[in-house]
Formats: structure tokens, C-alpha cells, sequence
């Protein structure tokens, strides 16, 4: 008789499943055996996410449009989820977005909506689904921080204190599920292969062009293999393991002025 798969009889809510990291955690979930639920706004690109996903794997897919960068977009998402009647034991809030540059250097709905979608969401829909996981005893969160969680960012400003955000929370939850069965991890990936560069602009700063960029399948599977762990932090690969402990050593200004000189544009 074949092995029970993990995650048979289990559903994986994957948000940001239509492009990048977001589509390879949904893969390395449908592997190991849960249906998914893949969330985003773009319909189409959802759509063939899911039907390759399913077809490869065996297992059922839904796709579900969304901004959840609009208030209560995690709300109106689990109300669609819920109408469908189904139900969510994992949830990954991968969907995120930055933007390079001096804070005022782009308009005020870019900044904010960073903090909308890169927090809000996320803890929103952590909110939903919460008290249900720990009354399973089972399933939990995997929350999708960066490197750029570890120090302040100037010339990024918004979006690296939006990753503190995630990785305090995400730590702070970890302690929380202590003992229930429930597992949380905080991912934070460093340059990855995906959409976000060309969205946040950041091709063309000194970071960009001297660091090594990682595939997403990679960083997708060191994500999932360390939920699955219930390991606290993940940080992908050596480099960005040693990027993300320079805080504790460098002394704060010098911090400061070392990463506003990564970000800054290369000449
Ligand atoms: N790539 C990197 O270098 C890197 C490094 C560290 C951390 N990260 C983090 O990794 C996560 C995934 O990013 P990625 O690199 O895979 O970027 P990506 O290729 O741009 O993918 C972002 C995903 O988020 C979705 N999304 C964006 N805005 C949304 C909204 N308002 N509502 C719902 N979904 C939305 C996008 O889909 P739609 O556009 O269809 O909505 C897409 O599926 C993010 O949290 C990012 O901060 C990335």
C-alpha cells in the first residue's frame, strides 16, 4: 500500500501563488500531499498556477483573486474561502511588495500599501485562522519575512521595517504555539529570482549588483523543509545567513551607513 503523503486531507492557503516564491511553496506543499488554496490578484496567472499544480500532483486546487492589499482583503478572501466550503489548516502570507528609494521618492499609496499587504494582511489572516489551528492541534503559519528584516534599511526605509514587523511577530506567535502543535516560521530570503525586483526597482542599486541571486524553487523549499521542522527563522544560503547577522556585531551607525550604501543606486 502507498505512504500517506503529510499533508493528505490537509489544505495549504498560499497567498502571492501567482508568480514567483509564492508559486514554488505551493508546489513543495502540493508535493508532499495538500490541497491548496492559491491567492493574488491576477486571475489568469492564478488560474494556470493551479491547474498545473493539480494535475502534477494529484491534488485539488483553487484559485482566488484578491487584493489583499485592500482593507479587510484577508476578511473578503476567507469569506470566499469559507462560501466555497473550505477550510485552511496552513497559511502561507508570502505576498509582499517593496520599493527602493528615499521614502518620499515615491507617492504615499506605494508606502502605505507596503505596510497594507507586507503586515496588515498577513496578521489579519494570521487573526482568522489562528484559533482554529491550535484547536487542531495541528497545521500552522509560514510567514514570508526577508534579510532585509534583521537591520534598519534607509533608501528602503518602509519596507525593511514592514520585515522587522514580520519577523517579530512571526517569532513572538512561534512562542506562542509552543507545545500545540502548531508550527511557525519566518522565511527571509535575500535576492531571489522572482518579480519583485522589477516591481521595487531595486535593479539598479549597489546590492543588486554585487549579490548573488538564489532560485526561487531553493528558497521555496528551505521555507517549507523548515516549517515542516517547525524551525523558528529560516535565512536562505550562507551569504544572507551572514548579511542577516551583521546587526548583532557592527556597532548601530555603522550599520546604518553600510546598508544605506548597499541600497544606494551603483555608478
Ligand atoms: N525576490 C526577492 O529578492 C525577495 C527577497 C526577500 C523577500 N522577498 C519576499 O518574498 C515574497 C514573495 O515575493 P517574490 O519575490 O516572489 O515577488 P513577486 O514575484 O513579485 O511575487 C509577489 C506575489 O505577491 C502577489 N501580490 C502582490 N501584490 C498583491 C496584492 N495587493 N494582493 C494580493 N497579492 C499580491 C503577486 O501577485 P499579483 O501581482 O497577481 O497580485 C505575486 O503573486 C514577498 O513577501 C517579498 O517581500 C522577496
Amino acid at each position: 500500500m502507498a505512504r500517506r503523503k503529510p499533508g493528505e486531507g490537509q489544505t495549504a492557503l498560499v497567498t502571492g501563488a501567482s508568480a514567483g516564491i509564492g508559486v514554488d511553496l505551493a508546489e513543495c506543499f502540493a508535493k508532499d500531499g495538500y490541497d491548496l488554496i492559491l491567492a493574488a490578484r491576477s486571475e489568469s496567472a492564478l488560474g494556470e498556477v493551479a491547474n498545473r499544480l493539480g494535475s502534477a500532483y494529484g491534488v485539488k486546487t483553487h484559485a482566488i483573486a484578491q487584493d489583499l492589499g485592500a482593507y479587510g482583503g484577508g476578511s473578503a478572501l476567507a469569506k470566499a474561502i469559507e462560501q466555497r466550503g473550505l477550510s485552511v489548516d496552513v497559511l502561507v502570507n508570502n505576498a509582499g511588495y517593496g520599493h527602493a528609494g528615499a521614502l518620499t521618492s515615491s507617492d504615499m499609496a506605494t508606502q502605505l500599501g507596503m505596510i497594507d499587504l507586507n503586515v496588515r494582511a498577513l496578521v489579519e489572516l494570521t487573526y482568522i485562522y489562528w484559533d482554529r489551528m491550535l484547536a487542531n492541534k495541528r497545521g500552522g503559519v509560514l510567514n514570508v519575512a526577508s534579510t532585509a528584516a534583521f537591520q534598519p534599511g534607509p533608501l528602503m526605509a518602509n519596507y525593511y521595517a514592514s520585515k522587522a514587523y514580520v519577523l517579530s511577530f512571526s517569532e513572538a506567535m512561534w512562542e506562542e504555539a509552543r507545545g500545540t502543535g502548531v508550527r511557525v516560521s519566518c522565511l527571509c530570503p535575500g535576492p531571489t529570482e522572482s518579480k519583485f525586483r522589477e516591481r521595487a526597482g531595486t535593479g539598479k542599486t549597489r546590492l543588486a549588483q554585487t549579490s548573488k541571486v538564489m532560485g526561487s524553487m531553493p528558497v521555496a523549499r528551505m521555507g517549507y523543509e523548515g516549517w515542516k521542522r517547525n524551525k523558528r527563522v529560516v535565512v536562505t544560503g550562507f551569504n544572507n545567513k551572514m548579511i542577516a547577522g551583521l546587526g548583532k556585531y557592527l556597532p548601530r551607525e555603522t550599520l546604518l551607513k553600510t546598508v544605506r550604501n548597499i541600497q544606494s543606486p551603483a555608478t
